[in-house]
């Protein structure tokens, strides 16, 4: 897969179970912001540490702006993520955050996908994406075994 493919399958995963809390009942959404958190936390930390600084590097103006704009919404959606997973058991504050973290994360993607990820694949070469796609792939394997490896031992 190349990046672009890679990026987007995550997309469609989290946008899956986003409609997971749309469709279940409240008592249901503890269990289902898990995996959101896994996937968001995964997927942001491959953006950040191996997509972002090569668009940053490689990119033209337009891209690099773009880009800066998607690392202060991560920024917001890490915070939101840490606020709302502390707040397990406490429905009233729990839910509403959850929504508007739904709604942050789908306008960051909509960006992403309707902006940067364009610019992405007129600016880059092919074998720069696959390339991208194989290293971020491994990165997110590795990055999941240690988080769930942290979760299991505590
Ligand atoms: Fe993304
Ligand atoms: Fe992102």
């Amino acid at each position: 897969m190349n990046v672009i493919e890679l990026l987007k399958a995550d997309h469609t995963l989290v946008a899956g179970l986003f409609r997971k809390v749309e469709e279940s009942p409240d008592s249901e959404h503890p269990a289902i912001f898990t995996k959101i958190k896994a996937e968001l936390d995964a997927h942001a930390h491959i953006e950040e540490t191996l997509f972002y600084p090569k668009l940053k590097a490689d990119g033209n103006k337009n891209l690099v702006d773009i880009t800066l704009e998607g690392i202060e919404e991560h920024h917001q959606m890490k915070m939101f993520l840490k606020e709302i997973a502390a707040l397990t058991g406490k429905a009233d504050e729990f839910e509403p955050k959850l929504k508007v973290l739904i709604e942050d994360v789908e306008h960051h993607v909509k960006e992403e996908e309707g902006k940067m990820f364009p610019l992405v694949e007129t600016q880059f070469k092919a074998d720069v994406l696959d390339k991208l796609g194989a290293d971020m792939e491994a990165e997110k394997t590795k990055f999941k075994g240690s988080h769930s490896k942290a979760a299991a031992g505590r």
